[in-house]
């Protein structure tokens, strides 16, 4: 059809021509601004900069330019006329920027003080690749979301002021701007109560807990000094922890400030409440704290009036400390069993006509709603209160991914929602080859309801919970970069963002990271499986990621580099990757890659093994296409072994490996039949699951994925002669779960095994 343009749609299309055209796969910022294109010519940076700004309102974001700049060594004058320049622009949207560098002067202007540091940190990763000169450029960017959170656990292991400031410093460069520190847990109690001294004298310094020993433990089996216990968190009397005076929290506070990071502080109640039944035993049902069972903990007597008014005193210092609007009050993982036998909570739910402990919880929710609301602010909790009855004003942070349902229905109250989905947002889980992808194309509209009320989405929020977090180092690994994947999400429309040019840009900022002395999790070294076969030998070629060094043993021993010796482990067999590693009999090969201050990487193992090819089938001539699946109704177990304890339920055939759309549960699946390859070769194979899988041919195990685990990836190699060979898969879930089975080439890429090699 042809369209006849209106004078109108002729306007508009000369407005977007005049704003240039996008340029983002020329830049290296994250989060991806909206609109970026350069233009001719060149700043000079030799010269030096001077920034100023028409207000004196705008002074720290005068500030965050100039460190910008000195930052990255390019020369800050005091004296002569300014050549950088800063303004308010109120035309703009809060957070909304406007940066343009000509090539006589720099321009910024932003809604807010806020968006001007947006400005500056977009301005910070230019000059990443500007060497003598800035390239000339026009940027109009603003966020998706006006929520971007990181959430700090400083409970199971503390972190310092310095180090808060470190991380608030990377926060701004991503333009995240809600620092949640959940300040109080069972493990440690980290914020100063003038009027309970109590609470920080028990609460903050513990003898070494389970968590800590398990730390510990990988320093002494893996040598990763990640690990080790911080030497300025432990006290003289061997005690460890530490908190933040009410000084330190306004320190956070103004320099989170300065760089426009509102601080939102976490009480969380009334589980994970350990520290204060610590200190006043009295306000549990029992007359004192402990664990139930494996992870929960005794929760506070809400029955009790006394500890209502505790928990308001504590409630009301931190609320009078932290500027911010919001309180975060917890709510989640409370094991309600004991309230059912305490006197005080059975005449609470007497007297105020409950159902039962579910609804206690739900009462003291709303009541401290309320405490909220007379002290002028907004409570957060987590979104197992989104059952509470609480009022619309209230914020729910989803975390619980297994329980959408949870998500909707806050969203259907009519609340707000902050997304942080721990299969996905939770920065202290596993990494694999997958991972990252997986975190930055999660979206944050995850459900039908949550696309239908999108202006109740607040925005996005990655958490890291501290239990194996225990040093700067080891915080750095696991949220870098999944932490700026997360802070594209928040930022950058879904429709502009791309996966691929976001690795393209990660190096840059693996650099950056590097400088400033953070620890971030390398790239996959490619080519190498978990399993590795070869037919004479084999010479491995490793690409080393940039910026990593590589260290190795053949001998069954944990690589240490003999440059960063770790107490009883030995060094000697330990060797640097230079070039190509001939392998000639079965070996262990086990690596580490290394940063420039020799803080490793991941301890990975791979196997090699010397064997033929394994001879074709004979007599397949008479083969039906595709595979033979026998469903087994798989309720509970742990491994593939325990399928066949379950009854079998469907026998079909099924074209390739995949799970039909009517089998959603209890999944105890055994695919059997032929698998086809052309030539004599070694063939790689990968399964990636949740939860086990095991993929065995001609008898062999070729990827062991078993267990129950989240979504995995595994590998492995077989050397197959040209033809068909039996194959064997078995694949579990009781609920719910993901499968998928083929190829990898030698890049780590997923090859999908067409339909026309399997036979049954
Ligand atoms: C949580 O992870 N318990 C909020
Ligand atoms: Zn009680």
């Amino acid at each position: 059809m042809h369209i006849l343009k209106s004078p109108a749609l002729i306007l508009l299309a000369a407005i977007v021509a005049s704003c240039g055209s996008n340029d983002l796969k020329e830049s290296v910022i994250i989060p991806a601004p909206e609109h970026i294109s350069f233009t001719a010519g060149s700043f000079n940076l030799n010269d030096g900069v001077k920034v100023e700004a028409e207000a004196p309102e705008l002074a720290p974001a005068v500030s965050y330019f100039t460190e910008a700049f000195a930052a990255e060594e390019v020369p800050v004058l005091t004296e002569g006329p300014a050549n950088v320049h800063l303004s308010l622009d109120s035309s703009l949207a809060e957070e909304e920027y406007r940066l343009q560098v000509k090539r006589s002067a720099v321009y910024a202007s932003g809604g807010s003080v806020s968006a001007l540091i947006h400005a500056g940190a977009s301005l910070r990763q230019l000059l990443w690749s500007s060497d003598d000169a800035l390239r000339c450029v026009n940027i109009s960017d603003e966020p998706r979301f006006g929520y971007r959170g990181f959430m700090l656990d400083v409970s199971r292991h503390f972190f310092t002021v310095d180090e808060t400031k470190q991380l608030i410093d990377e926060m701004a460069l991503y333009k995240l701007n809600k620092l949640h520190i959940h300040l109080t847990d069972d493990q440690g109690w980290r914020i100063e109560i003038k009027s309970l001294p109590q609470l920080c004298e028990i609460g903050a310094w513990r003898e070494l807990n389970n968590q800590d020993l398990e730390c510990l433990e990988k320093v002494n089996t893996i040598a990763d000094t990640k690990f080790a216990l911080p030497a300025n968190k432990i006290r003289e009397d061997g005690k460890y922890g530490g908190f933040f005076t009410q000084d330190d929290i306004r320190e956070i506070i103004a320099y989170a400030g300065d760089r426009g990071i509102e601080v939102i502080p976490e009480l969380d109640l009334p589980g994970h409440s350990l520290c204060i039944l610590d200190a006043f035993p009295t306000l549990s049902c029992s007359g004192k704290g402990g664990y139930w069972g494996q992870f929960f903990t005794t929760p506070l007597c809400i029955g009790n009036d006394e500890t209502l008014a505790l928990v308001k005193q504590i409630a009301k210092e931190i609320m009078d400390l932290f500027p911010s609007k919001y309180i975060h009050l917890g709510g989640d993982e409370v094991n309600r069993t004991i309230w059912s036998t305490c006197p005080k909570c059975q005449q609470r739910i007497k007297n105020e006509e409950l159902s039962g402990v579910e609804e206690l919880q739900a009462w003291f929710t709303r009541e401290m709603e309320a405490f909220c609301k007379e002290n002028g602010k907004t409570m957060i909790g987590w979104d197992e209160i989104a059952y509470d009855k609480v009022s619309e004003d209230s914020r729910i942070m989803w975390w619980r991914s297994w329980s959408p349902a949870s998500l909707d229905h806050a969203l259907e109250q009519g609340q707000n929602v902050i997304i942080c989905p721990g299969e996905f947002y939770y920065l202290e889980e596993g990494q694999d080859r997958n991972t990252l992808s997986k975190v930055y194309n999660y979206s944050p509209l995850h459900t039908d309801v949550a696309k239908a009320h999108e202006s109740q989405i607040l925005g996005v929020q990655g958490n890291f919970w501290t239990e194996r977090g225990a040093s700067f180092d080891a915080m750095g690994e696991r949220i870098f970069p999944r932490l700026l994947a997360i802070a594209e999400t928040g930022w950058t429309e879904a429709e502009a963002k791309d996966f691929e040019d976001f690795s393209r840009r990660l190096p840059a900022h693996f650099n950056h990271l590097d400088a400033e002395g953070w620890k971030y999790r390398f790239l996959d070294i490619k080519g190498l499986y978990d399993k590795n076969v070869f037919v004479d030998s084999v010479s491995l070629s490793i690409d080393v990621p940039e910026n990593t060094q590589l260290y190795y043993t053949l001998d069954g021993s944990v690589p240490v580099p003999p440059e960063a010796p770790v107490d009883g482990f030995d060094s000697s067999t330990t060797m640097l990757y230079t070039g190509p590693i001939v392998i000639k009999e079965d070996a262990v090969l086990k690596y580490r890659a290394y940063n420039s201050r020799f803080v490793p990487g991941e301890l990975k193992v791979a196997d090699f093994t010397k064997m033929d090819y394994s001879p074709a089938l004979e007599g397949v001539e008479n083969l039906e296409p595709g595979l033979q699946v026998e469903w087994h109704d798989f309720t509970d177990g742990k491994c593939v072994d325990d399928i066949l304890k379950f009854p079998l339920k469907e026998s079909f055939i099924s074209a390739g490996i995949s799970v039909p759309e009517h089998i959603k549960n209890h999944k105890g699946l055994i695919y059997t039949g032929a698998i086809y390859v052309p030539e004599d070769g070694i063939y790689s194979f990968y399964t990636f699951s949740d939860d086990g899988s095991v993929l065995e041919i001609d008898g062999r195990t070729v990827v062991d994925n078993d267990g129950m685990h989240s979504r995995f990836e595994k590998n492995g190699q077989i050397a197959l002669a040209a033809g068909w060979h039996e194959l064997k898969l078995r694949y579990i879930d009781p609920d719910g779960g993901i499968l998928e089975v083929g190829f990898t080439d030698e890049q780590a890429r997923h090859i999908p095994i067409p339909e026309e090699y399997f036979k049954h």
